[in-house]
């Protein structure tokens, strides 16, 4: 629990301000000069996930308190909070621009819309902490991950079972590429990382496994697509950074860091991956060379 951690989209979108959550319990918005513009203190202990809503209105958080809260990012005021769960919420995502998911060590995940005092959907089945939830890009399909050792893929009242990790599932990204895009053979992929040393690919609409990547000799904490979907990079406790194919399986680049790896990015050209270390340092890779 201590070490989940899911703060992704930490920037408004237009790149104008930069929002973090904090141990202290504190999610302060920040200027890209490095002033503080507001701080939010209305959780009771560690924030363990952050998020911005596309439109950059609403900035969202989930708290050891149990609780997850719509903020305000121009005044910085809470704007409604959501005590759903009966344990620490551990993940968060935006659904739409007014509505989220949720999930928790309660083993519970919740769909909750800005103005209702109750969940709209509520999804029972893991039985173990639920890590991280993904939307697709598309916001209609949610993937869960657990202690469990399965991911779950929810749709309306629907729940599809993925099941091959001999561990703890950390977290899921949904490829970038999603229907519609030149790449059909693309739709729908699902990555998973393990504390089983391994990442999986998943075809989800066929509900298979297609790819096993297991150079890793140690948990993995953190996957991310290139923005064209055809790399992903992982970053593992073993200290390393692989970057596969995700057509082939294949590993085309390795780097070795000198710490565990938490972390790990693509800029938006898809040229450079960033990545940080648990002995606090920060690299980036650069793909071209
Ligand atoms: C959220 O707001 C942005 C900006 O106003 C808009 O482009 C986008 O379509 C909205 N998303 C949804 C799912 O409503």
């Amino acid at each position: 629990l201590s070490c989940k951690i899911c703060y992704d989209r930490l920037f408004k979108c237009d790149g104008t301000l930069l929002a973090t959550g904090s141990y202290d319990g504190y999610a302060r918005i920040w200027m890209t000069d490095g002033r503080l513009a507001s701080t939010l203190g209305q959780h009771k202990g560690p924030i363990f996930a952050l998020k911005w809503n596309k439109k950059g209105n609403y900035i969202l958080s989930a708290g050891v308190d149990k609780t997850t809260i719509i903020w305000d990012a121009s005044s910085g005021h809470c704007t409604q909070q959501f005590a759903f769960h009966s344990a620490p919420a551990l993940d968060v995502d935006w659904q739409t621009n007014t509505s989220f998911a949720s999930c928790s060590t309660d083993q519970c995940i919740h769909v909750c819309q800005l103005g209702q005092d109750k969940p709209i959907k509520s999804f029972q089945g893991h039985t173990n902490e639920v890590n991280a939830i993904k939307w697709d890009p598309q916001g209609n399909l949610l993937a869960s991950c657990s202690d469990d050792m399965t991911l779950k893929i929810w749709s309306g009242y629907m729940c599809y079972d993925l099941q091959a990790h001999s561990k703890e599932i950390y977290t899921i990204k949904w490829s970038p590429t999603g229907p519609g895009t030149n790449n059909p053979s693309m739709n729908l992929i699902l990555a998973s990382a393990s504390f089983d040393s391994t990442v999986r690919l998943w075809d989800v609409e066929r509900g298979a496994c297609i790819h096993t990547l297991t150079r890793h000799s140690e948990p993995v904490y953190s996957v991310a697509f290139s923005p064209d979907g055809k790399f992903l990079a992982s970053g593992s406790f073993d200290k390393c950074v692989h970057i596969w194919s995700t057509q082939s399986g294949q590993l085309v680049h390795s780097y070795k860091g000198t710490g565990g790896i938490f972390e790990v990015c693509w800029n938006s050209r898809g040229d450079k991956v960033g990545a940080s270390a648990s002995d606090g340092s920060v690299f980036v890779l650069d793909l071209r060379k």
